[in-house]
Parts: C-alpha cells; sequence; structure tokens
C-alpha cells in the first residue's frame, strides 16, 4: 500500500486552543485520527510528523524519498519564508499538496505569497481540517490513477 507523509509545521501542535476563530477546535490529534479512518478507506497508508523546527520538516521530506509515495504538507508560517523547505520539496521530486486549515488568500498580504505553492501539485486552503482529507484524496488519484 502506498504511504504518504502528512507533514504539519510550527504552531499547528496547538491547533484544538489556538486562535480558534481562525482555525477551529479540531486538535492536531482529532486531525491525525480522521486521517487515518479516511487513509484506510482511500487504500493508502499514513505517517506523521510534526515540527516546530525548519531543519527538522526538512530532514523529515528528504527522509520522505526513501519511505513515502507522496507529501501533504501544512507548513505553517514557514510557507510564507521558507525557501529551504520549497527547495527540499523540490529536490525530493514526490508529488506534494499543500493544505492550510485557513483561507491564506483571504487574509493578511504576507499570507498570500506561498513558497510552497510553485513545487506543490495543487493547494487546498479554507476548508478546516477537511482539507487534509481532501489532501488526501488529490494525492491518492495521483499516486494511483484510477
Ligand atoms: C496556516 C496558515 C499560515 O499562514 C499560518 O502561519 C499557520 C497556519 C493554516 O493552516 O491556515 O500557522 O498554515
Amino acid at each position: 500500500m502506498a504511504s504518504v507523509l502528512v507533514l504539519n509545521g510550527p504552531n499547528l501542535n496547538l491547533l484544538g486552543t489556538r486562535q480558534p476563530d481562525v482555525y477551529g477546535t479540531t486538535t492536531l490529534r482529532d486531525i491525525e485520527d480522521m486521517c487515518r479512518v479516511h487513509a484506510s478507506k482511500i487504500g493508502i497508508d499514513v505517517v506523521f510528523v510534526q515540527s516546530n523546527y525548519e531543519g527538522a520538516l526538512i530532514e523529515a521530506v528528504h527522509e520522505a524519498r526513501e519511505t513515502h509515495a507522496g507529501i501533504v504538507i501544512n507548513a505553517g508560517a514557514y510557507t510564507h519564508t521558507s525557501i529551504a523547505l520549497m527547495d527540499a520539496i523540490a529536490s525530493v521530486e514526490l508529488p506534494t499538496v499543500e493544505i492550510h486549515l485557513s483561507n491564506i488568500h483571504a487574509r493578511e498580504p504576507f499570507r498570500h505569497v506561498s513558497y510552497i505553492a510553485p513545487v506543490a501539485i495543487g493547494q487546498i486552503c479554507g476548508f478546516g481540517a477537511h482539507g487534509y482529507m481532501m489532501a488526501l484524496d488529490a494525492l491518492a488519484l495521483r499516486i494511483n490513477p484510477k
């Protein structure tokens, strides 16, 4: 079964209590549980990594090359700043879906820029936790085209 890395960046470990008006009250653990259930329905395996450190996220992307068929990434604020993370994703050449809980395009102008988008197969944002299931669907279709 194809395996997908679900990578979450800085501050996403605080979901549930972090700015619930923006990000909702679903915790990261809840999202992981929802992803596991959904992944088994669509026939993929999921592995989760969360880190508040840019270098750890980059290393997780490098390691994914050996073990995973694709990546779902919510890079948090590194989305808007990290050329290094963009380069890592470009280097491993794994299909990658960018996801955000909030609609980054409807927020502050600095959130409208994504360094991940140019190296992703697509971006999903604004659908809250459900966006992760949409990202898994998109990736599963790319990995195992029907
Ligand atoms: C986020 C949006 C980012 O702008 C922000 O820095 C986050 C969360 C989202 O999921 O909506 O940390 O990636």
